[in-house]
């Protein structure tokens, strides 16, 4: 049978995925190390807060990068298993992970291939997490065939993403409008405009500035992205959408200066426990 592939997925462009991580690999790991203040103000705070993880259980954290997520929640006295597509990551992190031991185990896999079911099928997690990589992710269905299958009836998938509808750069523009008021007051507004939403692109782009190469990024609008899911039976019973507070001044247009607008929204979705 000759199936159409779903206009979301990009399957031609999986290689070019790990190859650019595995090139960006060591500047992300000095640029990041435990993370950024978009990771720590942002990201973090909300999956944490929607992993809500107990001492104990076990986390799969999706597309883990250099590991500092991994290694965060492992604080939490859970047992990790991490995975990355790019083996250059996977070596960064286990190389920064020594002294967790054995709590956290490092694996190069893609989150969207069969191997990995057959791999990890036997564990069965009480969380997955994917922090800021499903719009890095080529295909998606099958990523939430892998979520739905490796996690324990009633488990947890916690995601953060760039915000769909505000933060998707093939077609973003963040501009400030300054207003000279009668009684001499300046008042500057900051705004985003967005262009094109509504169908899935490929695109290339910068995450953070002077890495070696671009990476691949999928756009994929809200309704799409949860119906992948929605589809397989899970529901969404959390959701952040996290805003810098206002104590980090800087160039007027990074996003630590939007106050009113998320640059990144994180979701929870689960199966629910039927019993059957
Ligand atoms: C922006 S980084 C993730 C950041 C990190 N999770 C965090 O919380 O900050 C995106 C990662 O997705 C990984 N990736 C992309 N496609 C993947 C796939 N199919 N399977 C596993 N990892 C993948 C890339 O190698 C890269 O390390």
């Amino acid at each position: 049978m000759n199936r159409q592939k779903p206009p979301h997925e990009f399957p031609q462009f999986n290689d070019d995925v790990r190859d650019a991580w595995d090139t960006n690999a060591d500047f992300w790991n000095e640029r990041m190390g435990e993370g950024n203040s978009f990771h720590n103000s942002l990201v973090r705070p909300s999956m944490e807060k929607l992993l809500a993880l107990k001492s104990g259980e076990k986390l799969l954290d999706i597309a883990c990068v250099f590991g500092h997520f991994a290694r965060q929640m492992a604080e939490h006295e859970v047992r990790v298993t991490a995975i990355d597509i790019a083996p250059c990551q996977i070596e960064n992190a286990i190389a920064a992970s020594t002294e967790y031991g054995e709590q956290i185990e490092f694996l190069v896999a893609d989150a969207t291939d069969n191997e990995l079911l057959t791999r990890l099928e036997s564990k069965r997690f009480d969380a997955i997490s994917c922090g800021m990589a499903i719009m890095d992710i080529a295909e998606i269905e099958p990523l939430a065939e892998s979520v739905a299958r490796l996690l324990k009836p009633g488990g947890r998938f916690v995601f953060a993403v760039m915000h769909l509808a505000f933060n998707s750069p093939n077609s973003l523009s963040r501009s400030v409008e300054r207003v000279e008021m009668e009684d001499g007051r300046i008042v500057d507004t900051l705004a985003v405009k967005i262009s094109h939403y509504i169908d899935p692109t490929p695109y290339q782009g910068v995450a953070i500035v002077g890495q070696p190469v671009l990476q691949r990024y999928f756009h994929r609008p809200m309704s799409v992205l949860l119906n992948v899911f929605f589809t397989r039976g899970f529901v969404a019973d959390g959701i952040e959408e996290p805003v810098f507070g206002l104590s980090t001044p800087s160039q007027a247009l990074d996003w630590d200066n939007f106050h009113e607008i998320p640059p990144a929204l994180a979701v929870r979705l689960r199966v629910l426990d039927t019993g059957k």
